[in-house]
């Protein structure tokens, strides 16, 4: 441990224990609300000292199981560490851990995947039962009690509103300029006495800085030194830059024909490799003072606000490689100003998102000829990550972009199917499709058209001949015409891939 302590607050002082000690407040079968956005943010010390205790209660032949509630994925240390003491019985609203995404798929850990904007009120209005512990890591108690948020907000205030009891981890590894950079905003009644959210741009302040808590409910404070932890990102592919190069083009066009201004509208960027390289290419492209209304903040949003491409940022949580995050670390107070760290219910608000007009850019396992798209499961059945906020941002957005490479593993497995084998956007949700092979700009299309558009434009070559051959076919025996199928053959397509062992 490094330095003074963080708590500053006399009686809550009082409360500060061991890990092992904080522990033994979570009781088997509890629901616990945690904080975590991708790799930013979450406890790191008591989910340990609670997967030990989880293991002994385990080989005394007792259950020990929790519900587990986060912001979105969390790291190995929380999410990996629970599912290998085999400790949790129910997760929720999204996760990319191998250990739990192997769990859910062979039935032990039940799922709910949820748009992350309607957890916060799920919670609130008793949908997902009660919340019996608010485990949340910070990076400073203030002497009057108050809160510095961490390197994420996720659903940290809904959880220390809502839950029984409080564990606190203050993490004196998180930087001390976090605080004033988050806007906590406790406006969102229920409804019907919900009022409008007063958010008009992207680095608007509405709320207050810290958490507030009820003294009374603290049962634990735990003082760690530990770093987020985020895995690196892969340097942008060839197909990457395709496809990055086809959305500046649409984008410069969209621009050309003034259904965009100059400095484009809010974006947001989803997860994983190939949203940063759009990201990248972005940075490289003629724009400037670009804003962003986006859920996690990563390297090539970090890369724009340094060149200016960027000008403020509005996300949840920081889900940085170890490079940008020692980069962001060092420099944060050049960013204080740019960036504001919101509750993951107002970064994808969707009052929020219509009004600014977001350009949402998420990534897919799967779209169909007709323009829906799988985000989520593998061969129908088996759940990669979750839905996330991608809903949240594709239902409300000005405009709605999809894009993945066209192929998957190494081309045994095409991108644009007949049928999706899982529905999370449906075709009213998707207006441009993007792949390494160009772009179906699907926007004013009946079915018939976006699939002409989708097969000549996204489609890999190796798949595009067989996708024409069943829409014509479809054509010719579909009972009706609107939206033709064969549904027979329409999923069977999958079962190919199941056959070639690539799942
Ligand atoms: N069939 C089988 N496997 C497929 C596949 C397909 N059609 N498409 C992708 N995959 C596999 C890839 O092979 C890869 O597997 P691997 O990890 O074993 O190599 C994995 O899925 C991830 O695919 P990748 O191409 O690396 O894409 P990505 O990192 O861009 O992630 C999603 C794509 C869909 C998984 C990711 O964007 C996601 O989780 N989206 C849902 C949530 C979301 O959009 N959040 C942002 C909202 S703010």
């Amino acid at each position: 441990m490094s330095g003074e302590s963080r708590v500053k607050n006399a009686a809550l002082r009082s409360k500060i224990m061991s890990a092992e000690e904080a522990a033994q407040f979570i009781q088997p079968g509890a629901n616990v609300g945690m904080s975590g956005f991708t790799g930013a943010g979450y406890p790191k010390a008591v989910p340990q000292a609670l997967a030990r205790r989880m293991r002994a209660a385990h080989e005394r032949g007792e259950a020990f199981k929790i519900g587990m509630w986060t912001g979105a994925s969390t790291a190995p240390e929380l999410d990996g560490t629970l599912a290998q003491a085999d400790g949790v019985d129910l997760r929720l609203p999204y996760q990319s851990d191998p250990d739990i995404r192997r769990r859910i798929n062979s039935g032990e850990i039940n799922y709910i995947d949820i748009h992350l904007s309607h957890v916060s009120q799920y919670t609130a209005f008793g949908f997902l039962g009660h919340l019996d512990v608010a485990l949340i890591e910070i990076t400073a108690i203030l002497e009057d009690g108050r809160l510095v948020p961490s390197s994420s907000v996720g659903n940290n205030n809904t959880w220390l509103d809502q839950a029984d009891k409080v564990i606190l981890e203050v993490n004196s590894w998180q930087n001390p300029a976090l605080e004033g950079m988050h806007d906590i905003y406790h406006g969102t009644a229920l409804p019907p006495d919900r009022t409008p959210l007063p958010i008009t741009s992207t680095g608007q302040r509405i709320g207050t800085p810290y958490f507030t808590v009820d003294p009374g409910k603290v049962v634990a404070i735990v003082e760690t030194n530990a770093p987020d932890r985020n895995s690196p990102f892969t340097a942008p592919d060839e197909g990457s830059r395709r496809i990055a190069g086809h959305i500046l083009d649409f984008l410069a066009n969209e621009v050309r024909h003034g259904r965009l201004p100059k400095n484009l509208l809010p974006i947001q960027s989803g997860v994983g490799n190939v949203a940063n390289a759009v990201l990248s290419g972005l940075n490289a492209g003629p724009y400037q003072n670009l804003t962003a209304y986006t859920e996690v903040l990563q390297d090539g949003m970090l890369d724009m606000l340094k060149s200016g491409t960027l000008a403020t940022a509005s996300c949840t949580a920081f889900s940085l490689s170890p490079d940008a995050l020692e980069e962001l670390n060092r420099d944060l107070p050049l960013f204080r100003d740019k960036i504001v760290l919101r509750p993951q219910e107002i970064s994808n608000h969707p009052e929020a998102i219509r009004r600014l007009g977001v350009i949402a850019m998420n990534g897919i396992i799967e779209a169909d000829i007709y323009g829906n798209v799988n985000s989520t499961h593998i061969m129908g059945s088996q759940i990669m990550n979750g839905i996330g906020g991608s809903g949240d941002f594709a239902r409300n957005a000005y405009l709605s972009m999809f894009m993945s490479p066209s192929t998957a593993k190494r081309g045994a497995i095409s991108a644009i199917v007949p049928m999706v084998s899982h529905v999370d956007h449906s075709e009213h949700d998707v207006q441009v499709l993007i792949t390494e092979q160009g772009l179906a700009d699907l926007r004013g299309l009946s079915p018939k058209k976006r699939a002409v558009a989708i097969i000549e434009n996204c489609a890999h070559p190796d798949y595009r001949d067989q996708l024409m051959d069943y829409f014509k076919r479809a054509l010719d025996l579909a009972p009706g015409k609107h939206t033709p199928h064969i549904l027979s053959e329409a999923l069977s397509w999958h079962e190919r891939f199941v056959t070639t062992g690539h799942m």
